[in-house]
């Protein structure tokens, strides 16, 4: 069964032909990321612009190259939610234009469904056993799901203000690193010490939630010039904060680095242990952290598996890997489907 995925939720924009939601046979992503280095972040309105303009060519490129006449295609998936509105919508569009022409079916994909089902994309022989526990880390979430069965999803704890990409990106921002913060402090810390600060290890409680905004915090302090304040007068907040002149770049991302992966290790594992997986799969931009998967390998006993590099970041062959499951389980939307920006991965999403 052939399926075309299309993607447009954050600053990819991107289409793929995969067939039974395993086999890639083309793969296109136009990331917009020097669009928005300028900006060290991502900027909507031109997200949803350059969408716009590249959507037509990126679908027909990936029917292209997959060798096949549109016709051949059995379904078109799109990503539904969560992420950028305008941006979701110019994907929602499109792939409603190309169902309604066609008379295609058309599924609507929850975008971190898709970070799941990049797992099933990379070694098509190999069977996944359920349940398996699914750590989620990207730009904009980080989850702990317990997964059951195809579609069936049980979370267990998730971020409780910034991401693990988030942290990342904002830390990379502060110490004067090119956007996206992730690859580059990963680059950076491999030429410091990891133990030369020592940073907060998010939440040590019993839940399975993180909260990164107190490190990001911590790091601010640590590395940037303080305000003097007057006794009795309250700080002033940090508007465009100095980097202080004596630290060490490299270490401090090391040190950042080294407590965000931490605390991601140690909840996961404390959670395979306790629900009794048979495997731990990560996925999502952070996932491509070379010191997350070592430790995670070397911390767990069970199998850890993640997408090839090209997979963990957004593209739409995970989109129609997730749309090949739906299709299976008899579930197809109609052309009223609407967008949704936030949107948690529960099993109603199926
Ligand atoms: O999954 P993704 O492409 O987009 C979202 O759905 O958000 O993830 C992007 C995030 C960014 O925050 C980026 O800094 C982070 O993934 N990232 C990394 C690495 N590569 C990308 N973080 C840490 N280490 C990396 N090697
Ligand atoms: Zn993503």
């Amino acid at each position: 069964m052939y399926i075309l995925g299309i993607e447009s939720s954050c600053d990819e924009t991107a289409a793929s032909v995969v067939i039974d939601g395993k086999t890639i046979v083309s793969n296109i992503v136009a990331s917009q990321i020097d669009l928005h280095a300028k900006y060290g972040g991502v900027f909507p309105e031109l997200a949803s612009r350059a969408h716009v303009e590249a959507i037509g060519a990126v679908v027909e490129q990936a029917v292209d190259d997959a060798g096949i006449s549109f016709d051949k295609l059995d379904a078109i998936a799109v990503t539904r939610g969560p992420g950028l509105v305008g941006s979701l919508l110019v994907g929602m569009n499109y792939a409603k234009g190309l169902a309604l022409t066609s008379g295609k079916p058309l599924l609507g994909i929850n975008h971190l469904e898709g970070h799941v089902y990049s797992l099933w994309l990379t070694e098509p022989g190999r069977e996944i056993r359920f349940p398996v526990l699914v750590l989620i880390v990207s730009g904009g979430h980080t989850e702990l799901i317990l997964m059951e069965g195809h579609g069936e999803y049980q979370r267990l704890g998730g971020t409780l203000d910034d991401a693990a990409g988030e942290a990342f990106d904002k830390v990379g921002r502060l110490l004067g690193l090119p956007f996206p913060g992730g690859p580059n402090i990963e680059r950076t810390a491999q030429m410091g010490n990891a133990a030369a600060y020592r940073f907060p290890r998010s939440k040590r409680d019993e839940s399975y939630d993180f909260s990164f905004s107190g490190l990001k915090t911590a790091v601010m302090r640590e590395v940037t010039v303080q305000p003097v304040v007057e006794p009795g007068k309250k700080r002033p907040p940090e508007k465009n904060p100095k980097l202080r002149s004596d630290i060490s770049v490299n270490d401090v991302a090391a040190s950042f680095q080294d407590a965000l992966v931490t605390a991601l290790v140690e909840k996961t594992v404390r959670a395979a242990r306790e629900y009794g997986v048979t495997e731990i799969l990560m996925a999502g931009g952070v996932s491509a952290n070379q010191t997350l998967r070592q430790r995670m390998r070397a911390e767990s006993d069970l199998p850890v598996r993640y997408p090839p590099l090209h997979l963990c970041t957004d593209n739409a062959a995970m989109i129609a890997a997730a749309g090949y499951y739906r299709f299976q389980a008899g579930l197809r939307d109609t052309l009223e489907l609407d967008v949704r920006s936030t949107w948690p991965l529960t099993s109603s999403a199926y």
